[in-house]
């Protein structure tokens, strides 16, 4: 039988020769950290590039990202200390020769971004202010204004791309699919599909592509995540013929704000880091006894003990205190005080209501050292690549960094890239398909529910499956379905992201990092491996990961209440 999700190719069925056409060395899709680093390096070349970001040039999380950026830049740290820290919150998945080149590099990245501008919170003496943040055994988060490091970080790099001759932004431009030679999953890469509200369908030829198109927390009810990160990338890599790995690993915030009618805004972990404490709604602190970190501890444990709290509970939220923070919440973090304001929290005198949400996708395309994928041309940085360098759980503030550093690596390895001998031969019209006629809200809404529902913080094999069936079910009258706009489209890659997730879930019978099993309490020695996907295959490839004595292996049940 064919299966659907195997046998679609391209999102629109087109003409090539019928398009507005366009050129450029390398193609960068996404201007979050990852995708503006690589067209400043590929820039820097001698390389025309082109930059496409969904929405404008600022939606991204990157502009969103709170606590801040992680290195070791502090004459009493060192590199060796963060790469163990992020070694052991990957929970033994992680590649350990991509986390020292993260941890290495990141300080010449820090400066590279202080050269164009970026500026970051200083005490009186000029030396940067470093916070503290989960999984981390020193304070190594450089941050500005508090907690809105985001926003000062998009705003440096955006203006230095558009100070750059050779980059072109194109904003609200929609990259839909990547075309490969002769239509085939797996060829080299010779162009993009876009689409944009003015110019409608056009075609980017190019040498080289290089994806970074952010994650895909909006794939689930709750999340930190904005509008921007539904898995389109990693849905038209998939097409395309890439491997994906690591899809079980998601990881949930264990702190965003909860007020009926708010959004889910982060709290940031920098708030514990200054001393705030996670209690329940009776005043009592969660977290001792469960992790030596206390407070601290890593996402994963940190999330996973307040689902337990929750369900023992039957309570909707927990709270941060917040109140007993040196020198005040608001002079610390004012951006926070003034979010917390408009809903009548003051957390000088109150806790903050709080959930776990989906936050960062750990799984994607699997590339190496230089943001390589599987297919020739196609690279990717950022959330969308799993380079290795998270495992099981992301250390906290680290894919900022990676974003600059394995960025910086894509965008040099892609102006390397030249397209001779790949003449496109294109582009044979699709098979026509029914036109599209569906509530794309309701869709977006059923699938939202389901992952937060069935493939949430805890997980067991019965709900993976109920969930991979209702994927399976939407896919086979959604995929079958030709759409004209960014909703249709984004719909149809969130349904292929999502199962590529669940089935991520399924296959990974054991508990590790993000990934808590309540049928496989327990990490599985012989599990510790990283499982790719790749179309066609039913079952994934196992992928061995370097077994480090440094590295143990996770506890059983980690996270959960041990005797203090
Ligand atoms: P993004 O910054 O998400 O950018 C993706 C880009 O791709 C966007 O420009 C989007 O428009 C574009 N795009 C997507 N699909 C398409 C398409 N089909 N066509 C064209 N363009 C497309 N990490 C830290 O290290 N420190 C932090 O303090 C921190 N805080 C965070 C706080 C929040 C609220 C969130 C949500 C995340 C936070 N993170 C933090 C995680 C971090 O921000 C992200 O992992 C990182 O910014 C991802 O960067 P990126 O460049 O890969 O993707
Ligand atoms: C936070 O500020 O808590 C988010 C940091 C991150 O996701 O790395």
């Amino acid at each position: 039988m064919t299966d659907i999700f195997d046998d679609r190719r391209y999102l629109v069925p087109f003409r090539s020769a019928l398009l507005p056409q366009l050129f450029a060395d390398v193609l960068v899709i996404g201007s979050g950290v990852a995708g503006l680093r690589a067209a400043l390096a590929a820039a820097e070349q001698g390389r025309e590039v082109v930059v496409l970001s969904k929405r404008d040039a600022a939606t991204s999380s990157t502009a969103w990202a709170q606590g801040g950026i992680a290195a070791a830049v502090d004459e009493a740290d060192d590199p060796d200390q963060h790469v163990a820290d992020t070694l052991e919150a990957g929970a033994g998945l992680c590649d350990r020769e991509m986390v020292e080149m993260l941890c290495r590099e990141g300080p010449g990245e820090i400066d590279r971004l202080v050269e164009w501008g970026m500026r970051f919170d200083r005490d009186a003496s000029g030396a940067p202010m470093l916070g503290r943040e989960g999984g981390h055994h020193r304070s190594r988060i450089l941050h500005t204004d508090g907690a809105a490091t985001g926003a000062a970080l998009a705003s440096t790099m955006i203006d230095r791309v558009r100070g750059t001759d050779s980059i072109r932004l194109f904003e609200e431009c929609t990259a839909i699919d990547l075309l490969t030679m002769d239509n085939d999953p797996g060829s080299p890469v010779i162009g993009v599909l876009t689409h944009h509200p003015t110019h409608g369908l056009q075609v980017i030829w190019t040498a080289a592509v290089v994806l970074a198109g952010g994650g895909a927390g909006r794939l689930f009810r709750e999340t930190t995540n904005p509008r921007t990160s539904t898995g389109d990338a990693m849905a038209m890599a998939w097409r395309a013929g890439a491997s994906i790995v690591d899809a079980e690993f998601v990881q949930f915030h264990p702190t965003t704000l909860y007020v009926a009618g708010s959004v889910r805004a982060l709290l940031s972990e920098a708030v514990r880091g200054e001393g705030a404490s996670i209690v329940d709604r009776r005043g009592r602190p969660i977290m001792a006894g469960v992790h030596p970190m206390g407070d601290l501890a890593p996402r994963d444990v940190v999330s996973a003990r307040i689902t337990e709290v929750l369900a023992e509970s039957g309570e909707p939220c927990v709270f941060v205190d917040a109140t007993r923070i040196s020198g005040g919440f608001a002079n610390r973090f004012p951006g926070l005080a003034s979010r917390l304001a408009e809903f009548d929290v003051d957390p000088a005198t109150t806790p903050i209501p709080v959930h776990p949400a989906a936050h960062y996708t750990i799984g994607g395309v699997q590339v190496d050292a230089d943001g390589a994928s599987r297919v020739p041309g196609l690279f990717a940085c950022g959330e969308v690549s799993a380079t290795g360098v998270h495992g099981a759980n992301r250390l906290a503030s680290n894919s900022l960094l990676e974003g600059l550093v394995f960025g910086a690596r894509a965008g040099r390895a892609a102006a390397e890239c030249d397209d001779a001998g790949r003449r496109p031969r294109l582009l044979a019209e699709a098979p026509p398909r029914r036109a599209g006629e569906l509530d794309l809200v309701d869709v977006r809404a059923s699938l939202r529910s389901a992952m937060w529902r069935n493939v949430g913080i805890e997980r067991d094999g019965e709900k993976l499956q109920d969930a991979l069936e209702m994927i399976d079910f939407w896919g086979r009258y959604c995929l079958d379905k030709t759409f004209d706009d960014v909703e249709g489209w984004e719909i149809q890659g969130m349904i292929a992201a999502a199962r590529l997730i669940v089935r991520g879930a399924l296959a990974r019978t054991e508990s590790r990092g993000t990934h808590r099993r309540r049928d496989h309490p327990d990490p599985d020695p012989a599990a510790r491996v990283r499982y790719g996907w790749v179309r066609g295959r039913e079952t994934p490839v196992r992928i061995p990961v370097a077994v480090d004595a440094a590295e143990a292996d996770p506890l059983p049940n980690r996270g959960r209440k041990v005797p203090s």
